[in-house]
């Protein structure tokens, strides 16, 4: 089955094709298109709604004909579209075109919840022909535990088996990339700051300045960075910023702080769940340090536990993930079921 995948939730423009054979339990990466106009927002500490709206409206027919290349879209069995969680504007964009594109060449619509595209990253075999680099792809087992993490969202969901779920808890005010994001318009950073401050913490070895980590004991599984951000934002004021080594320090205990609070709670769930998996998604998952420590928590508790974690490109928003996502949650719609909804989450 080969699905074409619509991503159109936030700056990103993107289409790709996936596809995968009845009861696999991965998915072969076929193309993957991606626009942004995040140069657009740099200088602005986040995104614009209405030019990222704006100049998706440009770039959607371009993106979906690179994705489609020599393929026809009569040779596509489905097409796949974020129908939320979103700026709705951009959310627009891309399900009005999947509507379009459905009605005239008659294929069903696959809704995709965005959150669960960045589960689904885990499940994307890239390199077809590469069996030694595609190895550990082949056997996510379940009961797994997702965490995401990206710039609205930081979410613990318990995988009893593909599109069976229970949310078991999630952020309280701001997310994980959103702790990355504010902390970096403090120092001045182009947006996205998360890449930034990631090379910048790299450069220190030391936590100097031991920042709060919130509800890293709490007996939920809750998230909270607002507190955080602002113990960060009174350091700041404290310091100059122009001294490249205080802010790689700073840089430092921010990330140590955010993924102490990941890795810890994360772990504590799959030791309640008894779970065999543990998958990585969002665009903080990107992180090189936060994969390192997620594999050496495992590795120190002398855990079972396989660790599954996208390419880096698959962790940021793209619409390979919406396709694979929809692959493993085949609930076809016809286009006039279908609704854009910013507010989408959990059931
Ligand atoms: O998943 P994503 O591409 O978009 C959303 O669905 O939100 O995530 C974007 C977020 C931003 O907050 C960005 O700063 C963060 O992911 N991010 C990172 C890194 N790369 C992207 N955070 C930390 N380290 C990174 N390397
Ligand atoms: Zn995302």
């Amino acid at each position: 089955m080969k699905i074409l995948g619509i991503e159109t939730s936030c700056d990103e423009t993107g289409a790709a094709i996936i596809e995968g054979k009845k009861g696999g339990n991965f998915v072969d990466l076929i193309s993957n298109s991606l626009a942004t106009s995040l140069v657009l927002h740099s200088k602005t500490g986040g995104i614009i709604p209405e030019i990222a709206a704006r100049e998706q409206v440009k770039f959607i027919i371009p993106v979906i004909k690179e994705a489609l290349g020599e393929t026809g879209v009569e040779d596509i069995d489905a097409i796949a579209v974020t129908v939320g969680p979103g700026l709705i504007g951009s959310l627009l964009v891309g399900v009005e075109t999947a509507k379009t594109l459905s009605y005239i060449y008659k294929k069903p619509i696959i809704p995709v919840n965005h959150l669960f595209g960045h589960i689904y990253a885990n499940f994307i075999r890239e390199n077809p022909k590469s069996e030694v680099l595609n190895l550990k792809l082949k056997d996510v087992e379940f009961p797994a535990i997702a965490l995401i993490v990206s710039g609205g969202h930081t979410d613990l969901v318990l995988m009893k088996n593909y599109n069976d779920y229970k949310w078991l808890g999630g952020t309280r005010d701001d997310a994980a990339g959103e702790a990355f994001d504010k902390t970096g318009r403090l120092l001045n950073l182009s947006y996205p700051a998360g890449p930034l401050i990631e090379k910048l913490a790299s450069s220190s070895q030391k936590d100097i300045y031991h920042f709060p980590k919130p509800l890293i004991d709490s007996s939920d599984y809750d998230f909270s960075f607002s507190g955080l951000k602002t113990a960060v934002h009174r350091e700041i004021q404290k310091v100059n910023i122009a001294d490249k080594e205080i802010i790689s320090n700073i840089c430092f205990s921010l990330q140590n702080a955010i993924f102490d609070v990941l890795t810890t709670k994360t772990l504590k769930a799959a030791k309640e769940y008894k779970v065999k998996s543990i998958l990585l998604g969002g665009g903080v998952s990107a992180n090189s340090e936060l994969r390192k420590r997620f594999e050496s928590v495992i590795s120190n508790q002398q855990s079972t536990i396989k660790f599954f974690v996208p390419e880096k490109k698959l962790s940021t928003d793209n619409a390979a993930m919406i396709a694979a996502a929809a692959f493993f949650n085949q609930k076809e719609e016809p286009w006039q079921n279908v609704t854009a909804n910013p507010e989408l989450y959990f059931d």
